[in-house]
């Protein structure tokens, strides 16, 4: 459970300066268990130390996985392969992590042994039937609470049979959880969706040495796979360096370099949608590192214009709609967000909650049943907002506040250390 904190954000006048962002969070999620079920020795470097993910690694060490840590954000694994799990002796605590949830429910569903999984609050609040209803046609033994919708899940793991599901939301943590079912049964499993959500799993069984094929629409494993131990290095988190996309662009005479951000198209989007507002980002450097592409983000302040967001841009971007939202707050002109009903089942409502604290220091946002609209142009002023215990709705605010007219105080800003740990401190760093 996060601290609860209170910070108050003073405007600026310029943000200027170079940032690493920290690890990946849904890259470091899959190599702390993807490292786990490889045989052999891997080794991450530049993984988020965020709670989050120290959730999912508690959950393998609980299962046997002997772990070393490295510094900062190094970790030794050592896997036990495919078969070498152990039954957990207590309740695995997937703490706020929706992705720890989700991807283990495929995991343990395959495995020969009993578990039980829980969460915090807002966690055993969100809707988990998504992956228990495609798991259990597919012969899983899965209860949750609420008519097995809700956790805490228990699990009687193994006899699965391969699937073929076309989801209807377009969600890496199902088609993940299928997948990662799917891998350790003898058969083919496919999963469709409407749009295509993040491919890291996909990339990353690849890069473990597993055969995985990502095809417009959706993903298809056959099992039962073998990993291998490898070396992967996390790329920065671009769903982190969205925030400082967004304070580059709104405040004036501004200039930031983000160095080494992840950019798989399938996270993009925040990119696409920034650029089409008129914002200046460019891509620099280039590269790949452990089968994702990573540039260096030059961002400049710039004068932003309303658009329309929605279909397949949305789920390439489903993080960073909160922090869309500020940046639409500073465009000129109307910005509509659709087809973005799943922002309702994030951490907390996003629209509800954008709509609520953007709106409390003057913006003018109104919330659409599958998304929002803002208009532009509105001077902010300061005040105080409440995170809902949400990070990236404490982090949004926290860019707005750059730009408002008067100081703006967040309650509840403890929750920035599932994905963004030294936020607070990079966010200093930068004012001038
Ligand atoms: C994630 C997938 C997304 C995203 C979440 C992380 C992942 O959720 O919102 O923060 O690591 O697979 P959905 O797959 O439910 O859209």
């Amino acid at each position: 459970m996060h601290k609860y904190e209170t910070r108050t954000i003073a405007p600026v006048t310029s943000v200027k300066g170079e940032i690493v962002v920290p690890g990946d969070k849904s890259i470091s999620h899959r190599s702390i268990m993807f490292a786990s079920l490889a045989k052999g020795e891997s080794r991450v470097v530049g993984l988020l130390r965020g709670e989050d993910c120290m959730s999912t690694l508690k959950i393998f060490q609980a299962m046997g996985v002997e772990v070393e840590e490295r510094g900062e954000d190094e970790l030794i694994i050592q896997g036990r392969g495919i078969d070498g799990l152990l039954e957990p002796d207590d309740v695995l605590d997937c703490g706020n992590s929706g992705t720890t949830m989700r991807l283990m429910s495929g995991i343990l569903a395959a495995q020969p042994f009993y578990s039980v999984m829980t969460g915090d609050q807002y966690l055993r609040k969100r809707p988990m039937g998504r992956v228990i209803d495609p798991l259990r046609e597919m012969g899983a033994k899965i209860l949750g609470r609420d008519g097995n919708k809700k956790a805490p899940l228990t699990i009687d793991g193994g006899g699965l049979k391969p699937a073929e599901y076309h989801s209807p939301v377009s969600s890496a943590q199902v088609k993940s959880a299928l997948l990662l079912a799917g891998m350790q049964i003898e058969g083919t499993t496919t999963v469709y969706e409407p749009h295509l959500s993040r491919d890291h799993s996909e990339r990353m069984l690849c890069y473990f040495g597993a055969e995985v094929e990502s095809f417009d629409g959706g993903a298809r494993v056959t099992g039962p796979v073998v990993l291998e131990g490898r070396e992967v290095f996390v790329p920065g988190d671009i769903s982190s360096a969205a925030f400082f996309l967004v304070a580059g662009l709104i405040v004036p005479d501004s200039e930031l370099l983000l160095k080494n951000v992840g950019v798989n198209p399938t996270r993009s989007g925040i990119i696409d949608i920034l650029q089409q507002m008129g914002g200046s980002i460019e891509l620099l450097n280039q590269r790949e590192l452990s089968g994702e592409p990573v540039a260096d983000l030059l961002v400049k302040s710039s004068q932003l214009k309303g658009i329309e967001i929605g279909g397949e841009l949305v789920p390439r971007a489903i993080d960073e709609f909160p922090v869309v939202s500020v940046a639409a707050a500073f465009a000129e002109g109307v910005t509509t967000i659709r087809d973005a009903k799943e922002l309702r089942v994030k951490e907390t409502d996003r629209i509800a909650a954008m709509c609520d604290t953007l709106g409390k220091i003057g913006a003018q946002i109104e919330p659409l049943e599958d998304g929002m609209r803002v208009t532009g142009g509105k001077s902010l002023s300061g005040g105080t907002v409440n995170s809902f215990g949400d990070h990236r709705i404490a982090m949004s605010m926290a860019v707005a506040a750059l730009r408002a007219s008067g100081e703006v105080t967040i309650e509840d800003t403890g929750c920035t250390s599932t994905s963004f740990p030294n936020f607070w401190e990079l966010l200093e760093n930068i004012r001038s």
